[in-house]
């Protein structure tokens, strides 16, 4: 019988994820399917528990609803505590396992696939909410020299200093705060596009000069307005987050299914072209 997932949202339309998941399928020779779900925004919890019962195995979850996905889980993985939201859950016969493959996935692109080194590095992180707070401490991991946040609203920051401190030396500081400070790596965590242009952006352009690589968390077909911002004050290098994108999905996939698809020729179908070079400044 085919297996079947969902990836869970709304809106859920725009969603690449059936489409990768499909192409993954198509590597391994696994017979699934893979849908997209919208969950009406009261009721996740309802719309999940019906997929399950209609013979669901698992599912992503993606905004707004990673949350709820955390609450509805009665197993965790250690990151996905550390997160606090899950991006996977998987159906372990009685209850929902919950998982966070976001932040592994932005750790294997920019090792793997982009060859930015991390550890020993300075590293910058733009944003405060839910998106930076799955990504903490998956860098931490990789023993960068120091992790910076930095918020619009400074005190958001300085929260999740302190929920992960113990995990390495990540501080926070305001965008006013930046000018002077060297970066190798500069993160767009926000939810917005920034365009460093006019008021949306509060940090000085000076955080681009010389850094090795700016990477944002969007993706787009085109370079997005962070990248740009980025290329045009010194980034010499880009990358958006289509390959932390592929990189999470094959993650979930390994959860659900006990094997990693190989995210290349995934990328190379979708994009029309091998990675890093698609962005490189
Ligand atoms: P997500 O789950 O995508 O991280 P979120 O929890 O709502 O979404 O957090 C959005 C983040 O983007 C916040 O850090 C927010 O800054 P504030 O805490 O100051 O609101 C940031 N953000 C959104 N729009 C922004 C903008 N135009 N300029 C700078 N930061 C912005």
């Amino acid at each position: 019988m085919t297996d079947r997932y969902a990836v869970v949202g709304n809106p859920i339309a725009h969603s690449k994820s059936p489409e990768i998941h499909a192409a993954f399928a198509r590597e391994t020779g696994d017979d699934i399917s893979y849908e997209r779900l919208l969950a009406p925004l009261d009721a996740f919890v309802a719309t999940v528990t019906r997929f399950q019962r209609e013979g669901g195995r698992g599912c992503n979850v993606t905004l707004p609803f990673k949350l709820e996905a955390f609450a509805l889980a009665q197993e965790h993985s250690p990151r996905a505590l550390l997160a606090g939201a899950c991006n996977t859950l998987a159906w372990r016969g009685t209850h929902w396992f919950g998982d966070n493959t976001d932040g592994p996935g932005l750790v294997r692109d920019l090792d793997v696939n982009l060859g930015a080194a991390l550890r020993g590095r300075d590293l910058l992180i733009l944003g405060a909410g839910g998106a930076t707070r799955g990504i903490v401490a998956p860098l931490l991991a990789a023993a960068p020299r120091s992790l910076t946040i930095s918020n619009r609203t400074p005190g958001k920051a300085e929260e999740l200093v302190q929920v992960f401190a113990v995990h390495g030396p990540v501080r926070a500081l305001a965008p006013a705060a930046l000018a002077g400070e060297h970066f190798d790596l500069v993160i767009n965590a926000t939810s917005s596009a920034l365009t460093g242009t006019g008021a949306a952006a509060p940090w000085p352009d000076a955080i681009f000069a010389g850094v090795a690589l700016a990477y944002d968390l969007m993706y787009a077909g085109e370079p997005t307005a962070f990248l740009r911002w980025a290329r045009a004050h010194g980034a010499l290098r880009t990358a958006d987050g289509f390959g932390m994108l592929l990189e999470q999905a094959a993650e979930s996939y390994l959860i659900w299914r006990g094997v990693r698809p190989d995210t290349a020729p995934v990328y190379a179908l979708m994009r029309g072209s091998r990675r890093p070079d698609a962005h490189a400044a």
